[in-house]
């Protein structure tokens, strides 16, 4: 076999088969295939496309190219769940513990942020004392004792998707439904959780900005986790404005903690319940989506799920008095609101420039190796939909860098807008994909 005939085949609009799909990702990871050959491959990909079972050879090659997690030692269903990524999207510091609160073992694996979405590890490492680079003996025993523990991705878990990443980053070629597809799923299936629930983000501030794009790229990852043998379901939810209203990592630990306190309502504790009900239906831990709804929405409000972060925190080295004490997390020196200067009602908010906003308070990174600033951020006043008079604090920064006020002051006016119409509301859940199809909600029908 060789490399150049795969790439023909492909560039010619053929479907590969597993065993040169096989060879070529065995190849580029042990260095016999060179980069200018894999990127042409993704590029023919992009061109071309790729069908399912394409698309679940490539996932199943990329998860074989490394380690893989065993699981086997914990008895029962283990569940994960992965977000396409967002802005305020802190539902993993909610859902896990009540997951794990309601007996179902959650061994997660997590990611940091980067660009303008944040990623569960940067805000738990905000936590004094808080460890995300447990061994995976350490993980496991975790999750034996109590039931949930949150860590860095190894880093021998899929070389090949590391590998390929960082050339569809330089080659034009990240934004393919089969090339996020796999390079998702191959992560989920090598962490080894038999159950997994999606939460695709459709909107200004996810990957995927069509709504239609996030329900083929869900379909695509259903049909993969299911020919690999995983209980899998995907939700496809609102991200046309931050889900919370905390952006920022030690901003949204604070948020996540007063949702577990059942301080605060709105978009970011329904979708956090309604994904765990999802997990624990996928876990076989319910038999309809009415009976998980039930028990996590008790786990939430007995504070069982709290006590499940806390346990957490604390197994990993954390300070669990942050719970009850927020000055024990970090703080920013100077708190300075940003003011509506028209009147009307908020008409849409670009989430993505919210999250920069965040990013240029210190917060986020643009490049992997950055430093975070753990305390800065923003808290948003508004959400699509509230009337506005002039004056009105939109939002306050969270900043240390008072140099970066301007800017970042600049990006988050930019992405708020204000009409004297008040504007039609989006549903929350637009739909969710199992392996039965897709199912599509409208405003009238929501699930929660
Ligand atoms: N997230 C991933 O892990 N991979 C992609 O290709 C896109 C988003
Ligand atoms: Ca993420």
């Amino acid at each position: 076999m060789r490399a150049v005939d795969i790439i023909s085949k492909k560039r010619h609009g053929e479907a590969l088969s597993r065993e040169e799909i096989n060879f070529f990702i065995e190849g580029f990871v042990n260095g016999s295939i060179p980069d200018y050959q894999a990127s042409a491959l993704l590029m023919a990909v992009c061109c071309n496309g790729m069908d399912s079972w394409e698309t679940v050879d490539l996932t199943l090659a990329m998860a074989n190219s490394g380690d893989k997690v065993d699981l086997s030692r914990i008895s029962g269903i283990k569940v994960d769940k992965h977000s396409t990524g967002g802005v305020g999207d802190t539902t993993t510091l909610i859902t896990a513990p009540l997951v794990a609160a309601c007996g179902v073992p959650v061994a997660k694996m997590s990611g940091r942020g980067l660009g303008h979405t944040g990623g569960t590890l940067d805000k738990l490492e905000s936590i004094p004392g808080f460890k995300t680079d447990l061994s995976m003996e350490e993980f496991i025993n975790a999750v034996e004792s109590i039931g949930l523990a949150v860590i860095g991705q190894s880093k021998d878990l899929v070389p090949a998707d590391k590998l390929l990443y960082e050339l569809r980053d330089v080659t034009g070629t990240v934004d393919n439904i089969p090339l996020i597809a796999s390079s998702i799923m191959s992560k989920k299936i090598a962490s080894g959780s038999d159950a997994i629930v999606l939460d695709v983000k459709a909107g200004s501030g996810a990957f995927m900005r069509s709504v239609n794009d996030s329900f083929l790229l869900a379909d695509a990852m259903v049909k993969i986790g299911v020919r690999a043998g995983r209980d899998v379901m995907a939700v496809i939810t609102d991200m046309d404005q931050p889900l919370g209203m905390a952006v920022g990592n030690a901003l949204e630990v604070k948020e996540a903690v007063e949702v577990l306190k059942n301080k605060r309502q709105g978009p970011l504790k329904h979708i956090s319940i309604y994904l765990a009900a999802n997990m624990l239906l996928t876990a076989k831990a319910c038999s309809s989506l009415d009976e998980g709804l039930i028990m996590t929405s008790e786990a939430l409000e007995s504070g069982r799920g709290l006590n499940k972060l806390g346990e957490m925190i604390q197994r990993q080295g954390g300070d669990r008095d942050v719970l009850d004490d927020f000055s024990l997390l970090p703080g920013a020196e100077h708190i300075i609101p940003v003011k509506a200067d028209a009147e009307g009602y908020i008409s849409s908010i670009d989430a993505e420039k919210i999250g920069l906003c965040s990013l240029l308070t210190g917060a986020g990174r643009s490049k992997k190796e950055d430093d975070i600033d753990h305390a800065a951020g923003l808290i948003m006043h508004k959400r699509v939909g509230d009337p506005v008079h002039e004056g009105d604090i939109l939002a306050e920064l969270h900043i240390n860098k008072l140099d970066m006020f301007e800017e970042a002051s600049q990006m988050l006016r930019s992405g708020i807008h204000i009409r004297s119409a008040r504007p039609k509301l989006k549903p929350l859940v637009m739909g969710m994909v199992t392996k039965h199809g897709i199912k599509r909600f409208d405003s009238e029908e929501q699930p929660i």
